[in-house]
């Protein structure tokens, strides 16, 4: 089978629109897809005709948000393949997830003298809450370099891991150059030394079919915003053993079993990592979103984005003095480019005056960027309604921006 592409596209109502006199051209997917119309309204639905706090109240209306939002739990837990619900954490995104199980598992897990390992491709949301930890718990904070095709190197990570290693940490997909990482391999190494690991997922949950029993993950993180579900909502997936012995990230409402001056107990799971009133409606929306990628054939997806993918990187390498940065073994959705003698940003808003939106800098991927020694990258990145004349035009439209610099 194949995606039926014209009935996608009219599914999504933004892609319609219209900048600067021609059609939006959307290639800015791995920083936010878009929404199709039936998350769109079960948002609206749920605004219109059932908006109530949740868990606690005596009414209909949060009797009925409350069934809403635990049933969107199951569908996260299903679309994962988590063994069972409570495992399914509901978080602001994937930088929210990646704190939490930073801070908890530190406080539980870490101490002096102990390591993490994270990568050089990680983004700044799975480095930066692990040297956080590593600097409170005096942890050493230990990084996986990639080689020249923006493959993680495992020969690095085996001499790394050691029985100091408490956990190791990687994203799945990496959002600077589409590397595919070996996930199962780096899993089976750790656990090998003994570690915990943390899956960022947040470039792979939309690209790639997840199972994080097959995977044996410890914990895995995404964001609703880029399954083509809203803002606000994301997932920290962890086995109940380790979110069992983790205290609370946060103290609120919700979160307790009982307080009393001299001492408070906590929440049995999820509830005790979901302080105060959540974003009720965020699974809700998620939960549509997951529905609409359920409703097509997965494998169908991975094959039409792989496809222009590889059209793409066919017709941007046609350009004269263009580097396409990455070749790993194994690739998704990303196309990170400069040109030679045009700044990054410049191509960027050259492309958007024509209707083809972008993303430029450094992708929140500084230590790659570093080693890649460059400042940052125009990024084109796909999503399933993605065709290959969208390709054509970004590739016409860069040629358009040549010349107009003189190039
Ligand atoms: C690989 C990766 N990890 C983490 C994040 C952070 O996601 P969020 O900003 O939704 O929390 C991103 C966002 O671009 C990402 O690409």
């Amino acid at each position: 089978m194949t995606l039926n592409l014209n009935k996608i596209r009219e599914d999504f109502p933004i892609l319609q629109t219209i900048i600067n006199g021609s059609p939006l051209v959307y290639l800015d997917n791995a920083a936010t897809t878009q929404k199709p119309q039936s998350v769109i309204d079960a948002i609206t639905d749920y605004y219109t005709r059932y908006n109530s706090n949740i868990h606690r109240g005596a009414h209909q209306l949060s009797n009925l948000a409350t069934d809403a939002h635990e049933e969107a739990r199951k569908t996260v837990q299903k679309y994962i393949n988590a063994e069972q619900s409570h495992e399914i954490i509901f978080t602001s995104g994937t930088t929210e997830s990646i704190n939490l199980a930073a801070y908890a598992f530190g406080e539980a897990f870490v101490n002096p003298g102990d390591e993490i390992i994270v990568t050089e491709m990680d983004h700044h949301s799975n480095f930066v809450p692990w040297q956080m930890l590593c600097e409170r718990r005096r942890a050493h904070f230990r990084v996986v370099s990639f080689d020249d095709n923006g493959d993680i190197r495992l020969d690095v990570l085996e001499r790394l891991l050691s029985e100091k290693t408490r956990l190791v940490a990687f994203n799945h997909v990496s959002n600077s150059l589409g590397t595919v990482n070996p996930a199962h391999e780096i899993i089976q190494m750790a656990h090998d030394a003994g570690a915990a690991v943390l899956v960022d997922a947040a470039q792979a949950i939309q690209h790639i079919k997840h199972d994080v029993q097959a995977l044996d993950a410890d914990f895995y993180a995404f964001s609703g915003h880029k399954i083509y579900g809203p803002t606000g909502i994301g997932v920290l997936y962890g086995k109940e053993k380790w979110l069992e012995a983790m205290p609370p990230y946060q103290g609120g409402g919700e979160m307790i079993d009982l307080v009393t001056i001299e001492k408070t107990t906590y929440n049995k799971l999820p509830f005790k990592f979901e302080a105060g009133t959540p974003n009720i409606v965020g699974p809700i929306g998620l939960a549509a979103a997951i529905d609409y990628i359920n409703a097509l054939e997965f494998s169908d997806i991975v094959n039409h984005e792989d496809e222009v993918l590889e059209y793409g990187r066919k017709r941007l390498l046609e350009i004269e003095g263009l580097t396409l940065y990455g070749d790993a073994k194994h690739r998704a959705s990303i196309l990170p480019f400069n040109i030679e003698g045009i700044h990054h940003f410049d191509l960027g808003t050259l492309l958007d005056s024509y209707g083809i939106a972008v993303r430029t800098g450094h992708h929140c991927t500084q230590p790659m960027m570093t080693a890649l020694g460059i400042e940052g990258t125009v990024r084109a990145s796909l999503a399933l309604y993605n065709t290959k004349e969208e390709i054509d035009a970004l590739v016409d439209g860069i040629h358009k921006a040549m010349r107009m610099l003189g190039r």
